[in-house]
């Protein structure tokens, strides 16, 4: 019998692909990433097994993702279309590495996941496995199979003993992981339609916040978050506090119309508190310590960076060179920002750090003015005389 993993998250789609590549005649292992979904894994691999698969890894990736997707992509200033952090985005290519690892391990010629035939993930999927191991075969049991509706599904799974947990059915399509959730679908497929209060799970709506604001200081240490309030913080746990702080104050709510990489547009809701705590204040912080050219080329560089995982390009040649030049930058990105949470608010309210190219005796407009101001009369001159 022909080995295929599969990529399973324990949910109606993934659970009749079990079955379903079991009549196809193939021997299933089923492979669970944990990304922070926070789901019963043990009940989930209960669940594989019962459904078919003849084997079940489960990883734990959550350090893995924060430390060499997130943060990286948080230290490139990477938000495509000027929305979205990626929460989804990013942990693509991390599972589809493991997926090839756990194929090589089992000898195994074939993968599959569970996306659909009109998403961004199926491509960032299937892309990463291939450049990792262009011999693995890919089977998208969703692009091909017969159901037509979620309907006929509940029914295959019904009629073949599939245990899914179908009674908590939403209308929404959820992708939760620690840095993040994105939810589409349902009411959300109106663009016009104000998403409701109901789908919101990691943030309080700023109208509930508190009347209060909230400040905190992140401390980065060469471009990487290490310290919320000069407390040191692990990298997923550091998450995990950002995310409660920023939620509680109702901060990292994102709508958005996105251009997908099929072509359609689409609406989603994003979650995510930690991630535009730790934008905001990165961005702010590197405002401080950058020079002026450094810092507008470094954009040009975070939107093709978010481009190219977005785009599923993550294991590509110009994204590693891009962290290259990343990496280069945030020598000096050491230092501390401030920011007042407030209602849905986000905003740095004071940074400063030992590399700092702020010179007070240059800016200010008080009796400490070193600045020589004679100097700009020539300096317009010549910077003009081209034109
Ligand atoms: N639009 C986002 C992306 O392409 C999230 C996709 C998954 N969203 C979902 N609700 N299942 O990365």
């Amino acid at each position: 019998m022909k080995k295929v993993v599969l990529a399973y998250s324990g949910g109606l789609d993934t659970s009749c692909a079990i079955k379903w590549l079991k009549d196809k005649g193939y021997d299933v292992i089923a492979f669970i990433a944990n990304v922070g979904q926070q789901e019963d894994f043990k009940e989930i691999e209960k669940r594989a097994l019962k459904t078919g698969a003849s084997k079940v890894y489960v990883t734990d990736l959550q350090k893995e993702f924060v430390d060499d997707y997130v943060f990286p992509s948080i230290r490139a200033g990477a938000i495509y279309e000027n929305k979205y952090l990626l929460a989804t985005a990013l942990s693509r290519p991390l599972i589809a590495k493991h997926q090839v690892l756990v194929a090589r391990k089992e000898n195994a010629k074939t993968l599959a996941h569970g996306c659909t035939g009109k998403g961004n993930d199926q491509v960032r999927f299937e892309i990463t496995a291939q450049i990792l191991d262009p011999t693995l075969e890919q089977i998208a049991p969703l692009r091909i199979w017969e159901f037509k509706t979620r309907d006929e599904e509940i029914d295959y799974a019904k009629k073949h003993n599939i245990p899914v947990n179908v009674t908590k059915k939403s209308p929404y399509s959820i992708d939760v992981n620690v840095y993040g959730r994105s939810i589409e679908a349902g009411v959300l497929e109106d663009p016009w339609a104000e998403p409701p209060e109901e789908i919101y799970l990691l943030t309080t709506s700023p109208e509930k916040a508190p009347d209060k604001p909230t400040y905190i200081e992140i401390e980065f240490l060469e471009g990487r978050p290490v310290k919320i309030d000069g407390k040191a913080y692990d990298s997923v746990s550091l998450i995990h506090k950002l995310n409660e702080i920023g939620g509680k104050n109702g901060v990292g709510r994102v709508d958005a119309i996105e251009n997908r990489l099929v072509g359609i547009k689409s609406r989603e809701i994003y979650e995510n508190p930690a991630g535009t705590i730790l934008y905001t204040s990165h961005q702010e912080l590197e405002s401080l310590v950058l020079d002026r050219e450094t810092l507008h080329y470094k954009q040009a560089v975070g939107q093709k960076y978010a481009e190219l995982t977005y785009y599923g390009l993550w294991e590509t040649p110009l994204k590693k060179q891009l962290d290259a030049f990343v990496n280069q930058t945030q020598e000096r990105v050491t230092g501390t920002t401030r920011l007042k949470l407030y209602k849905g608010n986000c905003v740095p309210v004071g940074r400063k750090s030992k590399f700092s190219r702020y010179k007070e005796e240059l800016a200010t407009y008080g009796k400490k003015d070193k600045f020589d101001q004679k100097l700009a009369e020539g300096f317009i001159k010549l910077w003009g005389m081209p034109f």
